[in-house]
């Protein structure tokens, strides 16, 4: 039988697309939103306060700002005048067509990383990105993967993994022998970088990639440490401006062939590495000698640690040594506590007792956060416990899939927080007794996150920054900045998720 159809005009159409849109908005108002607004009046929510942009612009302006800011190097400090100006401590921003809450709220991220921890996760953008090189792993995953991973791994960080002295000691040699000690310039940023891959390979494959031994390592490490700064840079979006470009323009159609060429390279490495174990028994060689240590690190979870952990302890490393090279006085009485040890290599315990050297430490990482910014999308409905209304004291509701972000570099200067002088490096501020008030912090001090995936790496970090830094004093009486330019962080330009010093870390270094 034919039917003969009548086709609908344009505007019975629109009329049709209109109520099938308002039947669903009804069905959705009776159901997930009377929910949703059970919750919020529950916990009494208020609004947010929220960034002014042009109307109609979907927050184009603020964007154009935020990027010119990022280009000149700008953008952490640019957050944070937008931030002092609009004299709240949690905004709701609306940037093209997607809203987040951004805060620098202490008992928010208390919120999100620890007493609420089940109504949040990472989110896709980190999925997205990382896991095709990274694979599935500690820091990719979340729920029962995660927390999977995190028990494996949670035996290799014990004391005496992450407090071998004798591995630094190695590593140090090398890199004292890289600097020039007759009043040459030395840049240290590099060399840092190169140390802090040396290092975590030598921790996490068994096998040091060694960059810093007069050979620059065997053609595979290097060949590795070339690819897999390369990953990191073009993450970091800049220095690979064009693969960038491609990236976003035509990498939606064709896949970043030099980029997954440099993946390779590294999975490879790091896959013979683990046939080597497995043929080895389990155990590693070292070049020319036997290793002691056994194979620990599952090897989908070896780049997931060597991401977390090089870069970061480098830009810890160079922005500590930016600031020793800038002020004498802390140089001199840094110099008076690692005098004590008479010239003896550092034990871990030795390194733990340096209350200066640690506030020295906890200053950088103040000021310089090396994570600046961090975020988590709500799983379910849930609440934030400040920020709402005018006063920014009451609960906000957050549905489920919205982002909240936060700013670290932005909270650990609050001066309600850290007082008038909360800019200012100022490490004495860290110690009990008559230069400070020995500063007793918990979630506004979250340099190595908190709660449940709070660093797994933070004492290897922190004892890796002390023994290097105390080893660099004993070998060298003095230290000149060659660099006339106040810190300002690199990104865009380098691995652009690490506050990493834009500049050349130049210094002349003299020898005891
Ligand atoms: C100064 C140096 C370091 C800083 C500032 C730092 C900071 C952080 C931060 C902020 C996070 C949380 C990331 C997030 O959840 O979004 C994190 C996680 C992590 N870090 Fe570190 N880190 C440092 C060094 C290291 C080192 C040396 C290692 C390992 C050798 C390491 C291993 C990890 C791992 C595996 C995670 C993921 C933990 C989890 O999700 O359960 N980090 N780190």
């Amino acid at each position: 039988m034919f039917l003969d159809h009548c086709p609908l005009s344009f505007i019975q159409t629109l009329l049709s697309a209109a109520c099938l849109y308002a039947a669903y908005y009804v069905y959705w108002y009776s159901t997930t939103g009377a929910t949703q607004r059970r919750l919020a009046a529950l916990h009494a929510c208020k609004t947010p306060h929220k960034w002014r942009t042009t109307p109609l612009l979907f927050g184009l302006d603020l964007f154009y700002d935020s990027y010119k800011a990022l280009k000149a190097h700008r953008a952490l400090e640019n957050f944070a005048t937008r931030f002092w100006a609009s004299g709240v401590n949690t905004v709701e921003i609306s940037l093209l067509g997607k809203t987040f809450v951004s805060t620098i709220e202490p008992e928010n991220i208390k919120s999100v990383l620890a007493t609420d921890f089940k109504s949040w996760g990472l989110g896709e953008e980190r999925e997205k990105v990382m896991v095709p090189f990274l694979g599935e792993g500690i820091f990719t995953s979340d729920g029962a993967a995660w927390q999977h991973s995190r028990e494996m791994l949670r035996p290799n960080f014990v004391r005496s993994q992450v407090g071998d002295c004798e591995m630094f000691e190695r590593h140090v040699q090398l890199l004292i022998r890289a600097i020039p000690g007759d009043g040459e310039m030395a840049d240290l940023q590099p060399l840092f970088q190169s140390l802090s891959l040396d290092v975590a390979t030598e921790f996490l494959f068994g096998q040091s990639t060694n960059t810093l031994s007069p050979s620059g390592g065997t053609a595979e490490t290097k060949e590795f440490a070339r690819a897999f700064d390369h990953v990191m840079n073009a993450w970091g979006g800049q220095d690979q401006g064009w693969e960038m470009f491609v990236g976003v323009l035509v990498g939606l159609f064709l896949p970043n062939w030099r980029l997954k060429g440099e993946y390779r390279i590294v999975h490879d490495y790091v896959d013979r590495l683990v046939e080597r174990a497995v043929v080895n028994r389990g155990r590693y060689e070292y070049e020319g000698e036997n290793s002691d240590k056994g194979f620990a690190f599952p090897g989908r979870e070896l780049l997931n640690i060597l991401l977390a952990g090089r870069d970061t302890t480098a830009a810890l490393l160079s922005n500590v040594w930016f600031e020793l090279s800038k002020r004498q006085a802390v140089w001199d009485k840094l110099q008076r506590e690692v005098s004590s040890l008479n010239g003896e290599f550092p034990t871990f315990e030795q390194l733990k007792e340096m209350k200066f050297l640690r506030a020295i430490l906890n200053e950088s990482l103040r000021l310089y956060p090396i994570v600046p910014e961090n975020s988590r999308m709500a799983v379910v409905d849930t609440v934030l416990p400040l920020g709402g209304g005018e006063d920014g004291k009451s609960p906000i509701f957050v549905k489920n899939g919205k982002m909240v972000h936060w700013s670290l570099y932005v909270m650990h200067r609050r001066k309600d927080i850290y007082g008038e002088d909360a800019e200012e490096f100022r490490p004495e501020r860290w110690l009990d007794g008559e230069e400070g008030k020995g500063l007793r912090v918990g979630w506004e001090y979250l340099p190595f996150n908190g709660g449940p995936r709070i660093c797994i790496g933070q004492q290897f970090a922190l004892t890796e920054a002390s023994y290097i830094t105390v080893r660099l004093m004993q070998e060298f009486c003095a230290i000149e900045s060659k660099d006339p330019e106040p810190w300002h962080p690199r990104a865009p330009d380098y691995h652009s998720f690490y506050t990493i010093y834009d500049g050349f870390l130049i210094s002349y270094l003299s020898p005891q």
